[in-house]
């Protein structure tokens, strides 16, 4: 082999070593945001929520706001899985949560209506706190859908993405009876509180919305029969 060849094998080498660096290992290292399920379109495993950070629970106190003008600027699979972990996601092996529980019974059902985040096509997802995934129930973009059934709040139609709470009461009225439904109410406080001061860990704007039309929100989301929505929370970049 002439220097030329061997010069040219060189360098064919080397392109194929960044290439492979380039397509293969650094999607590898930024894996927390990507879709990491068998089944790309259906499930989508979040990334683990961090425990720790700089915001001291007071400043978070401090500086909570509702927010209802966002940036149009898509958010992350990070800063969606830590919203969902803040509101109902596990933090002891007993499957205790971030919020407390009337007889830790976990009424609550969390949902995502994604319009703007990396990493996740527009759709409406079901949050599973025990195994930190989510499930699409329905396919393409519905904020303006549920802003119409949220009298026209135009915040809900902008927002990156809306996290929709629902409840199932009978998990706790089978325990407490009629009072169940009071400590229900109760629980979505504790569960959204938990949002709006996680917000302000990740700097974003939130914005609780209990002004809907429960029948056209149960029909966006393809709400289960058992299930009835309670409270809605826009998030976007502020
Ligand atoms: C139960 C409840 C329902 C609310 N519903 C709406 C709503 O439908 N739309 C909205 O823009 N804000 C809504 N808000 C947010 C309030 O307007 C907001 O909390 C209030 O103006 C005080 O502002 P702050 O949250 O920034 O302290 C609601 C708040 C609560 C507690």
């Amino acid at each position: 082999m002439n220097k030329i060849k061997k010069y040219v094998l060189i360098v064919a080498i080397i392109v194929i070593c960044v290439g492979i660096g380039i397509y293969v290992i650094l999607p590898l290292l930024n894996m927390e945001d990507k879709i990491v399920s068998g089944d790309e379109s259906e499930v989508i495993t979040l990334p683990k929520p961090r425990y720790e950070s700089e915001t001291s629970i007071e400043k978070a106190l401090f500086e909570r706001r509702s927010v209802r003008d966002y940036k149009d600027e898509p958010l992350n699979l990070t800063e969606v899985s830590q919203l969902l972990w803040s509101a109902q996601g596990i933090t002891d092996p007993k499957g205790y949560r971030a919020a407390p529980s009337a007889g830790a019974l976990y009424p609550l059902e969390l949902y995502v209506v994604a319009g703007n985040v990396y990493n996740l096509p527009d759709g409406i997802y079901k949050y599973y706190p025990h195994s930190h995934e989510l499930t699409r129930v329905v396919e393409g973009d519905k904020r303006t859908e549920l802003c119409n059934a949220a009298l026209g709040q135009s915040h809900v139609r902008d927002a990156a993405a809306v996290i929709v709470f629902s409840a199932v009461y009978e998990r706790t009225t089978v325990k407490y009876g009629e009072r169940g439904i009071r400590y229900v109410h109760i629980e979505v406080g504790h569960a959204a509180q938990n949002i709006y001061l996680q917000a302000v860990s990740l700097d974003l704007g939130t914005c609780v919305v209990g002004a809907f039309t429960d029948g056209e929100v149960r029909e966006v989301i393809n709400m289960l029969d058992e299930e009835h929505p309670l409270y809605i929370m826009t998030v976007g970049k502020k």
